[in-house]
């Protein structure tokens, strides 16, 4: 069985004070659940929860990263300033940072490398939108995204990546993917790492889903064995609301 992975990407909603009583109110209602469980916070909050989660087995990640590694560039974060202060993942190429800030997969390579140099975890988002969906051009547009933002890794770095499969036209929007739709993504991921890489390597990259999922729709995509889990935006701001859907998936009772 695949492990259990559930992050939160809490996007630019939440204040320092307003996180650390999320993880107050969020720590008791999950700190049993078998299941891994990550949020990303904006950069003034990640102090913030490496206080707050210091007891607790939960992740904290950035929301982003630079693709340089140091120097002349105003208003950019390293992947050594994240490291510095115990930052262990980030996610890189999220759908927002492709379309409001016109982030090429170049870009997203010099990301994650510049994490592998820190030891961070990079979670790198892909997906179609709608237009490139009816196209029928999905699956190549989720292998150029794979082969362009993975370009120069070797296999063994692989174990610094989890794959978020978000199509565009899913996120925020209350429009799920259907699981059929999330089950082919996933096959066409672990085939193009398989083709890229190795068999196992295919088979053992973690691959998370996002995008509108709810404690009431992930019972319906707890079921596809090829998915370890979720990325989740909205519904990761409210305590319960997102122990609900980590329980829901893990099937265990609260
Ligand atoms: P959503 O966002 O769950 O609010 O659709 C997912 C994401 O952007 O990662």
């Amino acid at each position: 069985m695949l492990n259990k992975v559930v992050i939160g990407n809490q996007k630019m909603n939440l204040t320092a004070s307003q996180t650390r009583r999320f993880i107050n109110a969020f720590v008791p209602l999950v700190e049993h659940a078998n299941c891994e469980i990550g949020i990303c916070v904006p950069y003034t909050n990640l102090a913030t929860c490496k206080r707050a989660l210091k007891e607790t087995k939960i992740m904290f990640g950035a929301q982003n990263v630079s693709e340089f590694e140091r120097g002349a560039y105003t208003g950019e974060i390293s992947s050594a300033m994240l490291a510095d202060i115990g930052c262990k993942m980030s996610l890189v190429g999220h759908s927002e940072r492709r379309k409001i800030f016109s982030e090429q997969n170049s870009q997203i390579n010099n990301k994650i490398k510049q994490n592998l140099k820190y030891n961070i975890t990079s979670i790198l988002c892909i997906g179609e939108s709608k237009r490139e969906r009816t196209a029928g051009t999905t699956k190549n547009v989720i292998c150029k995204q794979l082969d362009e933002c993975l370009s120069g890794l070797y296999e063994n770095e692989l174990e610094k990546i989890i794959i978020a499969y978000e199509p565009v036209w899913a996120i925020g929007t209350g429009q799920t993917a259907t699981a059929k739709q999330i089950e082919e993504a996933v096959k066409i991921i672990r085939e193009e790492i398989s083709r890229l890489y190795t068999e196992i390597a295919g088979k053992n990259i973690v691959v998370l889903y996002g995008g509108s999922v709810k404690a009431d729709n992930v019972k319906m995509f707890a079921g596809i064995k090829s998915l370890n889990g979720f990325l989740v935006g909205g519904v990761s701001l409210e305590a319960q609301s997102f122990s609900d859907l980590i329980h829901n998936f893990i099937g265990k009772s609260k």
